[in-house]
């Protein structure tokens, strides 16, 4: 299984893979975990990338590329993978091709897109919450922790990202737009678009993620 994920900021992308990663037993990378991370932890990258992400910006494409390709090196022979929230324009998209063409991975089976209005998005967003120990996902109202800001899973702190801003909200809406939505023609051309309605409820969306890449 080798898939990509498309969709807005708050489609649910994050939430649906950690659910079809562990169903499938497939690793996943989300580009913007590991950009949180290295912001985190200081590192070269992460005191670049820490102005674009808080503002809702894409990074630059050539440090996400590398980030990809030393993820892609890392597979065993054959083994899929999921990429959450790359590639997020075309020159990403053409990256992608060349990163797999070179370490002699077949190409990117499915694109899948969530697709959700940004009316519903502003309100995930609004109400997201992060566990800044495992990265695992709540919503204040639609799915609040059993304990008040405690991670069901692992007892960390649950925290606002600093990107759930009404400000960088807009901004990343206007970038995913611009940049990153032009992709879902481009997959479509390419024959490998799968369109979901991320709008039905997170365990329906699941079920049906489930179902539809069975064959996979
Ligand atoms: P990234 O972390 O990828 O953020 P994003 O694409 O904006 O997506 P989100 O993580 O905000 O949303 P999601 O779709 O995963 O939704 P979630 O499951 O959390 O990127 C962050 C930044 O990093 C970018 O802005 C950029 O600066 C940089 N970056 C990353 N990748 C890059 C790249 N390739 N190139 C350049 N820069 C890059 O769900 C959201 C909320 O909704 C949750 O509270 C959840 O509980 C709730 N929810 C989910 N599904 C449902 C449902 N079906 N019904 C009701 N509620 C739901």
């Amino acid at each position: 299984m080798r898939l990509i994920v498309l969709g807005p900021p708050g489609a649910g992308k994050g939430t649906q893979i950690a659910v079809i990663s562990k169903h499938f037993n497939v690793k996943s990378i989300s580009t913007g975990d590991l950009l949180r991370e290295n912001i985190k932890n200081e590192t070269k990258v992460g005191k670049l990338a820490k102005e674009y992400v808080d503002k809702g910006e894409l990074v630059p494409s050539d440090v996400i590329n590398q980030l990809v390709e030393n993820f892609i090196v890392g597979l065993e022979d054959g083994e899929g993978f999921i990429l959450d929230g790359y590639p997020r324009n075309y020159e990403q998209a053409l990256a992608l091709k060349n990163i797999l063409s070179t370490h002699s991975v077949a190409p990117i089976e499915k694109a899948i897109y969530i697709k959700v209005g940004n009316e519903e998005v502003i309100k995930r967003l609004s109400g997201r919450l992060t566990c800044s120990l495992c990265g695992a996902i709540y919503h204040k109202e639609n799915q609040p922790p059993q304990k008040e800001n405690i991670c069901d899973i692992c007892g960390g702190e649950l925290i606002v990202r600093p990107d759930d801003t009404e400000e960088a909200i807009k901004n990343r809406l206007v970038v995913y737009e611009n940049e990153t939505a032009p992709l879902v023609d481009f997959y479509e051309q390419e024959g490998i678009l799968y369109t979901i309605d991320g709008s039905i409820g997170k365990e329906n969306v699941s079920q049906q993620l489930i179902n539809d890449l069975s064959d996979l």
